[in-house]
């Protein structure tokens, strides 16, 4: 009786690895070469620093704290940077400058418009800023880890560069983020 239950699960499991392991087809216009990967990865995060550039002014407004503000307003000055940098990308490789829709930082802008209309302003809205500017910044260094590295065996100096200078902003607007929540926010939100 035990046996033949045992043998009657297992092919309903096997099926279901099978779907999920099942390769997904590629589009028409997939990229081919890590070459195509690197340039479509370059469109996409042009897409997300323009899309972040548009944001952070209202991010700035809803702050209360100075230090807050300051840090925002550093780093929109920063991202002006970070979008003219990828141009001189695009123009090292000799391609048109162009952005694709980045989804991720789609959504978490979204999600960094929600937590405004979720908090009090005040030192609450502040936490929720910081921790929304924050994921922005995470995912903003993951993506130019992962372009200079893409960059490095590609060995495009100029973009490597670039993709470096930016990388190091990124990181070091985080940091300050994070001084920022650690001195005067987290504790007056509590
Ligand atoms: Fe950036
Ligand atoms: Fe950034």
């Amino acid at each position: 009786m035990e046996t033949k239950t045992a043998t009657k699960k297992s092919p309903a499991k096997k099926t279901t690895t099978t779907k999920t392991t099942a390769k997904t087809p590629a589009k028409k216009n997939a990229a081919k070469s890590l070459e195509d990967l690197f340039e479509d990865a370059l469109k996409d995060i042009y897409w997300a620093e323009k899309a972040l550039l548009k944001a952070l002014p209202t991010m700035m407004k809803n702050a209360s704290s100075e230090k807050l503000k300051t840090a925002i307003d550093k780093h929109i000055t920063e991202t002006e940077g970070h979008v003219e940098r990828l141009e001189e990308c695009f123009k090292a490789l000799g391609k048109k400058a162009q952005a694709k829709k980045c989804d991720a930082m789609q959504g978490l802008l979204d999600e960094g418009k929600s937590i405004l209309e979720e908090t009090e302003p005040g030192a609450v809205r502040d936490a929720g800023i910081i921790a929304a500017a924050q994921k922005v910044e995470h995912y903003e260094i993951a993506t130019y880890g992962t372009l200079a590295a893409f960059a490095k065996v590609l060995k495009e100096e100029e973009c490597l560069k670039n993709l470096l200078s930016t990388l190091e902003e990124e990181k070091k607007c985080d940091e300050l983020l994070t001084k920022v929540a650690d001195t005067n926010l987290n504790s007056k939100a509590m």
